[in-house]
């Protein structure tokens, strides 16, 4: 396992060994110390953090102190992850300007290594250009969009109809054009999944998209079951929530029987 911090031309590398990227989402320290001593390539500071963490009820409300407050924290607990942020709603949309100085933050203030931006219209791929001739690494994020949740009317899967799969496939060959690094592809059919890989020279990682992307990631928490629900795609190998809730029980139980300490 390679011990100094994965850069961009690992990930590049083993796209071309057809190697899968392992990805998991972090947000605080020991958790990260964890995740980043058990391989994981890439480690994403997701905006899930306002739903999974911050106890919001979409990933709209998060802002950019809280994002970078989270990232100096799985900065620290990190020595060999690959890490990204993503950038909250509302703080790199209006222009690229505006993507630019926020994405700088990330690098500067929170020792990030590449930020993630949702969406694939004209003006994302100005923005993406913009960001990557400056030397800042872009992830994308395509299919299910959870900062659109509104405009998407739900958290369903994207990409059914064959007009809205044109679409989606146009748009990763502009976010490739664009300089991006990598795309995010979540919650699509497989076979839509499969043709946008085949498509990119960059890699894909799937969430809910299928065994052909170039990369799985998942969000930690539905991952280990610290979740209520969890979602379809995610693989039970753990319930955390079940395994912590006992040990409060017998715990709790022993200490009102003075049994502990
Ligand atoms: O916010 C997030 O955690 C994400 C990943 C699920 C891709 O965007």
């Amino acid at each position: 396992m390679q011990s100094t911090r994965i850069t961009l031309n690992h990930i590049r590398k083993v796209k071309k060994q057809g190697i899968p990227l392992v990805v998991l989402t972090a947000y605080e320290y020991s958790m990260t110390r964890i995740l980043d001593q058990s391989g994981v390539d890439i480690l994403m500071v997701g905006d899930s953090l306002g739903m999974v963490a911050l106890g919001y009820d979409s990933t709209l409300p998060v802002t950019v102190e809280e994002m970078l407050h989270h990232c100096k924290a799985v900065r620290r607990g990190s020595e060999r992850a690959f890490l990204v942020a993503d950038l909250p709603f509302l703080s790199y949309q209006s222009s690229p300007e505006q993507a630019l100085n926020t994405a700088g933050r990330f690098l500067k203030e929170a020792g990030m290594q590449a930020v993630k931006l949702e969406g694939g219209s004209e003006a994302m791929a100005l923005t993406i250009t913009k960001l990557t001739e400056v030397g800042i690494p872009v992830m994308a994020h395509l299919g299910l969009t959870p900062q659109s949740v509104h405009q998407l009317g739900s958290f369903s899967q994207r990409g059914k109809k064959p007009e809205e799969q044109d679409r989606l496939l146009e748009a990763a060959l502009n976010i490739e054009k664009s300089g991006a690094f990598a795309l995010v592809l979540e919650h699509i059919p497989n076979e839509l999944a499969e043709r946008i890989t085949h498509k990119l020279t960059i890699p894909t990682i799937g969430i809910g998209a299928g065994p052909h992307c170039d990369g799985q990631v998942l969000v930690t928490h539905d991952f280990l079951g610290l979740t209520e629900t969890r979602p379809p795609f995610a693989p039970d190998y753990l319930n955390l929530r079940t395994q912590v809730q006992q040990a409060v029980l017998r715990w709790g139980q022993e200490v009102r029987e003075h049994h502990f300490p």
